[in-house]
C-alpha cells in the first residue's frame, strides 16, 4: 500500500480528517480536500511523530469546475489516483413539511450529487490506470430512515443504490466499490447540521422535533470516535475485494442484522420510540 495515492473529500474535520491521518501514518500519499479555500491550497497537515503530511486542496463537491480542478491537481502531481474516499457530506434536520424545497435540493446536491460528481470525474482515471478503489461514506441512516432527518436519510439511501449498481459496472475494470456505514460518530457533523423551520415554535412539529434533535445531538456527541471509522475504511482499502457494505461498530452490525430478521413494524416501533 506504500505510496498509493488517496483522495479524500471533506478532510478538514471529523471522519475525513481522521482517515487522512490514519492513512498517512500507514504510508499512503494522501490528498485531502476542503471548501475552505483558496487559503488551504498547497497547505499541508504535518504529523510531527511520523514526519508525514497530508496535502490539502480546494474542492467543493457541488461545483463541476472545482471537482475537475482538484482532480487535475492530484494527477499533475502524482499521475494517478488509487483510492477515492467520498466522505464530504452534511446533515439537514427538520420535518418533511417544514423543510423548503431548496434546502432539500441542497442536501442532495452535497451528499448525493456531490458524491456522484467526484466519482464520475475519477472513474476514467482509474479505468485508464487499470484499477482502483472507491469507498463511499453512507450511514446507518442510509439503511434505516430517521424521523426529522428524512432528507439526510434519503440522500444516503440514494448513495447506497448508486454504489450497489456501480460495483457491478466497474468490476470488469478492476475497480472495487464499497460502502462504509458509520453510526453516531463524534465529529463536527453535529455543529454543522442545518435545521429548518421545525426548530421554530410556530412549527406543528416543534416539540417533537426539539426532542428528536436533542437525542441525535446527544447520541452523536457521545458516539464513536472518527478514528474507529478510519480503521474500517483502511480495512476496506487493503482488501482486494471488499464487501458491498460494512457497518462500523458491533452494536450497529447487530441493528442491521435485526433489521433483516425482524418484522418491519418492530423496527418502526423502536425508531419511533427513540426519535419521535
Ligand atoms: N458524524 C456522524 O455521526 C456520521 C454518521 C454516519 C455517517 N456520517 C457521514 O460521514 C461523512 C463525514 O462526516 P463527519 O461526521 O466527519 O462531519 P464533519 O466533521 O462535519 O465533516 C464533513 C466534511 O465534509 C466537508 N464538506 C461539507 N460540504 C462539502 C462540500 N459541499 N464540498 C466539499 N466538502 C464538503 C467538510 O469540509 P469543509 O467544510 O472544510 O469544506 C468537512 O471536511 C459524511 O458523509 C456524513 O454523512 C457521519
Amino acid at each position: 500500500m506504500e505510496n498509493q495515492v488517496v483522495l479524500i473529500t471533506g478532510a478538514s474535520s471529523g471522519i475525513g480528517k481522521a482517515t487522512a491521518q490514519y492513512l498517512m501514518m500507514r504510508g499512503f500519499k494522501v490528498y485531502g480536500t476542503s471548501r475552505k479555500a483558496p487559503s488551504c491550497d498547497g497547505h499541508t497537515h504535518t504529523d510531527p511523530k511520523s514526519g508525514g503530511f497530508i496535502d490539502m486542496i480546494t474542492l467543493d463537491v457541488t461545483n463541476d469546475t472545482s471537482v475537475e480542478n482538484a482532480i487535475r491537481t492530484v494527477l499533475e502531481r502524482e499521475g494517478r489516483i488509487d483510492v477515492l474516499i467520498c466522505n464530504a457530506g452534511n446533515g439537514i434536520a427538520g420535518s418533511v413539511e417544514d423543510i423548503p424545497m431548496d434546502l432539500a435540493r441542497e442536501q442532495f446536491e452535497t451528499n448525493f450529487f456531490g458524491t456522484l460528481r467526484v466519482v464520475k470525474a475519477v472513474l476514467p482515471v482509474m479505468r485508464s490506470q487499470g484499477g482502483g478503489k472507491i469507498v463511499a461514506l453512507s450511514s446507518i441512516a442510509g439503511v434505516i430512515s430517521i424521523p426529522y432527518q428524512s432528507h439526510y436519510s434519503s440522500s444516503k439511501f440514494a448513495i447506497e443504490g448508486l454504489m450497489e449498481a456501480l460495483r457491478h459496472e466497474v468490476a470488469p475494470f478492476n475497480i472495487d466499490v464499497c460502502l462504509v456505514e458509520p453510526g453516531d460518530t463524534k465529529t463536527e457533523f453535529t455543529s454543522n447540521r442545518r435545521v429548518s423551520e421545525s426548530a421554530k415554535e410556530n412549527s406543528p412539529c416543534f416539540e417533537r422535533f426539539k426532542r428528536s434533535l436533542a437525542r441525535m445531538e446527544h447520541d452523536e456527541q457521545n458516539g464513536a470516535s472518527p478514528e474507529s471509522v478510519a480503521k474500517v475504511i483502511y480495512k476496506m482499502i487493503i482488501k482486494k475485494k471488499s464487501p458491498a457494505r460494512t457497518a462500523v461498530g458491533f452494536q450497529y452490525k447487530c441493528i442491521l442484522f435485526l433489521k433483516k430478521i425482524l418484522p418491519f413494524r418492530v423496527l418502526e416501533f423502536v425508531v419511533g420510540k427513540l426519535y419521535n
